[in-house]
C-alpha cells in the first residue's frame, strides 16, 4: 500500500470535492460531537469535512503522515496508535470512521476495539475492499503475486472462519472483504441496523447498541 503524504494529499483532493466520482464519504450530524477515524492518514476526512466544532481524534500507524497533519490541522487530535489496541476509555465516541484502512488490518480484532470504545447507540461507517478491487490490483512479479494471493485467501478464511492470518511472520495483514464476513463480525460485536451497500464503493454503517 502507498502510504505517503503525495498519496494523503492526493486523496484530501478526492475527500474535498463532491463531484468527483471517486467521493465517499460519511455525514456528520449536528449532535454527534466525539468521532473517531481510524487510519486517518493526514486526517482528510476531518479537513475534508469541515469539522473543526467537534472533538477530532485521528489515530494510524504512519508517523510521517501524523506529523504531516500535527504541524497544520490544530483541530485534529492525532495519535499514534493500531487499530487493534485503540488506547481510549470505553464508550468515549458517537460515531466511528474508517475510510479504506481495515482491509489492511486484522479486521475482528480492530471491530471489538470499536465496540468497546463507541458509546452506546453510537454509529459506525466503514469502507472497504471487495474482491473486484484486489484482482484489479495483480501486477505481473512474482512478489506481488504471492502477496495478492495471500490477500485473495485471507478474505477467503475471513469469509468461512470469521479470523484472518497475518502475511508470513510479520504483523501485516491485508484481506478483502464480503458482505457476509463483515455482516457477521458485526453482529457477533453487538452492531445492528447494520446496512452494506456494494455499488461504486463498499460501505457498511450500523450503530452499536449494546447497554453500557
Ligand atoms: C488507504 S489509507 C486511507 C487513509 C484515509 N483513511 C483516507 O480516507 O484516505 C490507509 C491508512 O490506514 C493506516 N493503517 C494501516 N494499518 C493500520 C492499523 N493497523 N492501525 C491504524 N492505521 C492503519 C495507514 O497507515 C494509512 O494511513
Amino acid at each position: 500500500m502507498e502510504s505517503n503524504i503525495k498519496y494523503h494529499l492526493c486523496e484530501l483532493d478526492i475527500a474535498s470535492n463532491k463531484n468527483d466520482s471517486r467521493y465517499c464519504m460519511p455525514d456528520i450530524c449536528e449532535n454527534e460531537k466525539n468521532i473517531l477515524d481510524i487510519g486517518c492518514g493526514i486526517g482528510q476526512f476531518f479537513i475534508s469535512q469541515k469539522l473543526t466544532n467537534k472533538f477530532n481524534v485521528g489515530i494510524d500507524i504512519n508517523l510521517e503522515a501524523l506529523s504531516y497533519g500535527i504541524k497544520r490541522y490544530k483541530y485534529i487530535n492525532y495519535v499514534n496508535a493500531d487499530g487493534v489496541l485503540l488506547p481510549f476509555k470505553s464508550h468515549s465516541f458517537d460515531v466511528v470512521i474508517s475510510r479504506v484502512s481495515l482491509p489492511y488490518t486484522n479486521i475482528p480484532k480492530v471491530i471489538s476495539e470499536i465496540a468497546r470504545v463507541i458509546k452506546p447507540n453510537g454509529r459506525i461507517w466503514l469502507s472497504f475492499h471487495p474482491l473486484p478491487m484486489i484482482l484489479k490490483q495483480f501486477k505481473f512479479s512474482i512478489k506481488d503475486i504471492i502477496f495478492r494471493l495471500y490477500v485473495i485467501l485471507n478474505g477467503l478464511y475471513m469469509h468461512c472462519f470469521g479470523r484472518l492470518i497475518p502475511f508470513l511472520y510479520k504483523n501485516k495483514y491485508e484481506s478483502f472483504q464480503t458482505a457476509y464476513a463483515i455482516n457477521r463480525i458485526l453482529k457477533a460485536n453487538s452492531f445492528s441496523r447494520i446496512e452494506i451497500s456494494k455499488g461504486k464503493h463498499f460501505v457498511v454503517k450500523a450503530i452499536y447498541e449494546a447497554s453500557s
